[in-house]
């Protein structure tokens, strides 16, 4: 499948923010950190100080976000954390992604998974812990069929409620 996952750019500026104006619906962000009225570039600055590690408030690793791009249309994004505090290891992981609505279903998520896999373990990372809600059907089946394996199912660090959470070695 011809789907690149790389960093966003200047250009992707209107067709991100789309994307995350849709998410909010889905009680979610696309653009994660992303404040209020912060223009386009200082959000870029801010990704290249994440990836870089440079400027980490308590409690923030670096981290990578790059967006999917298919046909040059972004369909999704992967946000890649390159270590683990306790509250990212009873949480999110190492790893999360979406896939913007109109774009689910043809196994662009399966794919972005895939391929962040690649990218974390070129980061050092081998034993990789995701997670998801455990009504979160559709993202079990990613994860599994990534070759996750089930490690428990536990409160989650951030809002309590119930999460699957996986490690793919
Ligand atoms: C979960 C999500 C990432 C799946 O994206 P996707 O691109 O549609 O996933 P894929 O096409 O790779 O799906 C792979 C398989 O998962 C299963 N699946 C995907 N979505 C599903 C759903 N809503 N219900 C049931 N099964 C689902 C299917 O078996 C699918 O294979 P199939 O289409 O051949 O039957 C997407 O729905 C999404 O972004 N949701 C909101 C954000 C989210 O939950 N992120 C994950 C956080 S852990």
């Amino acid at each position: 499948m011809a789907l690149l996952l790389r960093p966003f750019t200047a250009a992707d500026e209107d067709a991100a923010r789309a994307a995350d104006e849709e998410s909010m619906a889905e009680h979610q962000r696309f653009l994660v950190g992303l404040r209020d009225a912060q223009t386009w570039s200082s959000y870029l600055e801010r990704l290249s100080d994440l990836a870089a590690g440079r400027y980490l408030e308590p409690g923030l690793v670096p981290s990578l976000k790059l967006g999917a791009f298919v046909d040059g249309v972004l369909v999704g994004r992967s946000s890649l954390r390159l270590a683990l505090t306790g509250a990212l290891e009873r949480g999110p992981g190492h790893l999360g992604y979406q896939v913007i609505p109109a774009h689910r279903r043809r196994g662009y998520a399966t794919e972005i998974l895939r391929q962040s896999l690649i990218v974390i373990r070129s980061h050092g990372v081998d034993a990789v812990r995701l997670s998801c809600d455990i009504d979160n059907v559709g993202s079990a089946t990613v994860i599994e069929r990534c070759g996750g394996v089930l490690i428990d199912t536990i409160a989650s660090s951030l809002d309590g409620k119930p999460i699957k959470r996986y490690v793919i070695a």
